[in-house]
């Protein structure tokens, strides 16, 4: 019989084009991959959710009429001064080093503008963060680079870093281009020298010690300040359980989804559980304890949209946390610098060598020449505008489900389209009542 040719080529999904590309990358340099950014494989995400919106049996409110809140106070468990936010997206921790000053600068200005807050990172606090910030929360992390007890004291809350969701179990990576004078003194390292952050609080090994350190940062901040604990979504019901037992006011929970300015590429698709999947063990946990709401949760990892926003306060969150999405915001893989991406090799939306120092838009570099291209003013102007879409977005859906706080969103305004999804999340599956998966995590 004659052969018939196959006209379209057919790759393997096992040994597809990325696949084949990254063993023959290995194959020729000896060393893995380390990049910036979150997963970029497709796992169960809030994408994979709806909302129901008003019917016969839920009331919607007016738009232009009727109020919807959306204000949110953090820290109301045993700080003297909590946080108060009109907005429930903050600005998540990211390290002066992995990010220029100007782009912190830019972070801490477009956060004010919509009177909620940022965050430090590894590497400290810098004059342009504090200054810009109206209200800025001071990272208190295992490598206690930049640490000191006067920046606590200048911080509006602390959050102990245990682990982030691009890397659970993992420290930071700061590679020697990034490392100026400027950085290295801050963290006391040498110029130009690769840096490993650790992974461990050298002070603390578990529960127990932690509950020790969190009364030792309040005392030494006089019991003013929230004390958020960060965890990565590792094993977010037991985790979240010991955060509230060790005394933390806010549990901060960053799913796999989430950012990174620089790991193994290994790690960040391969270890942690979706954001998706988090979220509901963790109120669990909270409701378990009589703490939902008394200890507020903030979820990150992935975040993008007032959609999204809204899902994760559906899901039980009092705010979210956003990284990359706010880099993004204030310029970072902006295609206007499409050129100088490909001259690196890359594409604007792919570019992920946040660690390398190059970056064209002056955001995730320490060039001082690249770092210039970034206007702080504009720059905070731009996340500003992002950050009330996002709002106004929330706002909108919260609305069609009849809610005048987004905090009144719940599970029961949700459906799922896939079965994994509805699981993770503990809501129906669209067109039926089934819940898969209940009963246990
Ligand atoms: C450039 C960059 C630097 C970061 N640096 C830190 C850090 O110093 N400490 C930390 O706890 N998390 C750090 N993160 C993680 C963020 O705090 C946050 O958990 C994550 O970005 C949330 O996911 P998203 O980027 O999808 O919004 C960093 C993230 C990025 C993108």
């Amino acid at each position: 019989m004659e052969k018939i040719p196959n006209t379209v080529p057919k790759n393997s999904w096992t040994f597809s084009p990325e696949i084949n590309s990254e063993i023959r990358r290995a194959a020729a340099t000896g060393i893995y991959d380390i990049r910036g950014g979150g997963a970029k494989r497709r796992v169960p995400h809030f994408d994979d959710l709806l909302f129901l919106g008003a019917s016969i049996s839920r009331y919607p409110l007016e738009g232009y009429r009727e109020k919807c809140e959306t204000s949110v106070t953090l820290g109301t468990r045993f700080a003297k001064k909590p946080i108060e936010l009109k907005i429930p997206v903050t600005i998540a921790g990211m390290s002066f080093g992995a990010l220029s000053g100007p782009a912190k600068e830019a972070l801490g200005r477009g956060a004010t503008l919509v009177n909620t807050s940022t965050t430090t990172g590894d590497g400290g606090m810098t004059n342009e963060e504090r200054g810009h910030s109206q209200t800025l929360v001071y990272q208190y992390l295992p490598s206690r680079y930049g640490m000191n007890p006067d920046d606590l004291r200048r911080a509006d809350a602390i959050e102990i870093v245990v682990g982030q969701g691009a890397k659970p179990g993992g420290g930071g990576m700061l590679l020697g281009q990034k490392i100026t004078q400027r950085v290295a003194n801050m963290r006391n390292l040498p110029v130009g020298i690769d840096q490993r952050s650790a992974c461990r609080h050298p002070d603390w090994t578990g529960p127990d010690d932690l509950e020790i350190k969190i009364l030792e940062l309040r005392e030494i901040t006089g019991w003013e300040k929230p004390i958020y604990v960060k965890i990565g979504g590792a094993r977010p019901y037991y985790d979240t359980a010991l955060a509230v037992k060790a005394g933390a006011d806010v549990v901060v929970l960053d799913g796999m989804q989430g950012g990174t300015a620089a790991t193994q590429d290994v790690f960040i698709e391969h270890v942690g559980q979706p954001t998706l999947a988090c979220i509901r063990p963790a109120v669990k946990a909270l409701q378990d304890l009589g703490m939902h709401r008394k200890v507020q949760l903030i979820v990150s990892g992935g975040i993008r949209t007032g959609a999204d926003v809204a899902k994760a306060l559906a899901l039980g969150a009092d705010a979210v946390a956003i990284g990359t999405a706010a880099l993004v915001a204030i310029g970072e893989n902006d295609p206007k610098w499409g050129d100088e991406y490909a001259a690196l090799g890359t594409t604007a939306d792919a570019y992920d060598d946040w660690h390398e120092g190059r970056d064209p838009a002056g955001i995730t570099t320490q060039d001082a020449e690249l770092m210039k291209r970034l206007d702080p003013v504009e720059a905070g102007r731009r996340l500003r505008n992002y950050l009330a879409v996002l709002t106004l977005e929330c706002q909108t859906i919260a609305r069609a489900c009849g809610k005048s706080h987004v905090h009144n969103l719940e599970p029961e305004d949700l459906c799922a389209l896939t079965i994994e999804a509805a699981a993770m999340a503990g809501v129906p599956l669209a067109g039926t009542s089934w819940i898969p998966g209940q009963g246990g995590f």
